[in-house]
């Protein structure tokens, strides 16, 4: 079935100049100074993700696309038959293309993602692929609550997949608010495939997120170049940096940009003031150990039903459903 860019659904949110403006103003005036993470993927940041992706230091996805090769057909007996998908992020066709070369009689993928152009790109990539199944892109923000298009014909379950480890970027009480949310949108019967990535020796994470290319460096500091353009502030790019490192208190890494000098940058009507060596805080990216994870899950009413980890036992992908679907 062939999708033209019009069969894209749009209940894009995004905000409108004014929107954002408020928001940077409202994120700059903090102390600590703090940005949503929502704000790297423009077409730029989506570009450079892509990157990371294949960066060396970069194991997330490597170890993901190897766990998914090494255990599809477990992964699909799990899911079952006849399963409608929905993935949250449209992301790294790779992944998505594993699962469905597995999955048996799907009923139809619907990719959810906010900016239209990875979207379409997913969905073109998918198409020529898999030419029997019903794709159903959905521009929309999965952090909210999603209309889902109804499906070509009944599904016997919703799987919500989730990959690439992003819940990760959800403080604790968001990450379980969002499963809960997921939790609603899957149904009774369903389940949702997620990306988890775990704790391990911390110079391996820190190097993850400090690549020697310099590709995660230019993503974080193109949060700048977008409010530039976006709500015409006037941040110098190479008056800042990016700085990763992770915390083992918190379990997260703890990413920023930091001002390099003192100086004044104007964003809208108001002057925002930077001392050298001063922060704004960008993104966080927990880290999981398994029990740790199953801990949230409950949180939401979910229960882990089965985890699978790549060959480096770096990263999991998780099934979960419905906690009193457990004990049925
Ligand atoms: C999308 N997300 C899971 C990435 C992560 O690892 O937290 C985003 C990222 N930020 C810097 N590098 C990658």
């Amino acid at each position: 079935m062939s999708v033209q860019p019009g069969d894209i659904r749009d209940d894009d949110r995004r905000p409108p100049v004014d929107e954002l403006l408020e928001l940077a103003q409202r994120g700059l005036g903090l102390h600590p100074r703090r940005l949503p993470s929502w704000l790297f993927y423009d077409e730029r940041g989506s570009q450079l993700f892509e990157r990371i992706c294949e960066q060396p230091e970069y194991y997330l996805t490597r170890c993901e696309i190897a766990l998914m090769r090494a255990h599809a057909d477990s992964i699909a007996d799990t899911l079952g038959d006849e399963v409608r998908l929905v993935e949250y992020g449209s992301g790294n066709a790779q992944k998505t293309r594993i699962l469905l070369q597995h999955l048996r009689a799907p009923v139809g993928y619907v990719p959810v993602d906010i900016s239209p152009e990875p979207l379409r790109q997913s969905v073109g990539r998918l198409a020529g692929e898999f030419p029997q199944l019903p794709l159903q892109p959905l521009c929309a923000d999965f952090s909210r609550p999603l209309r889902l298009p109804i499906p070509p014909r009944a599904p016997r379950r919703t799987v919500l997949y989730f990959p690439g480890s992003t819940i990760g970027n959800f403080e604790t009480r968001e990450a379980a608010a969002l499963l809960r949310k997921m939790r609603n949108e899957m149904g009774n019967d369903g389940g949702i495939l997620i990306g988890v990535d775990l704790k391990k020796d911390h110079a391996l994470i820190d190097a993850a997120y400090n690549d020697r290319a310099g590709v995660t460096a230019a993503f974080t500091l193109n949060m700048l170049a977008r409010l530039n353009r976006e709500i015409g502030s006037d941040f110098v790019l190479s008056a800042f940096a990016h700085r990763a490192h992770y915390n083992p208190m918190a379990g997260r890494i703890e990413t920023h940009i930091v001002s390099r000098r003192g100086q004044e940058v104007r964003v809208g009507r108001t002057r925002v003031a930077f001392g050298e060596g001063e922060t704004i805080q960008v993104e966080y990216s927990y880290k999981y150990s398994l029990d740790e994870f199953a801990a949230l899950a409950a949180r939401a009413g979910l229960a882990v039903h089965r985890v699978w980890l790549d060959p480096a036992q770096m990263f999991s992908v998780q099934y979960l459903v419905r906690a009193s679907a457990v004990t049925r």
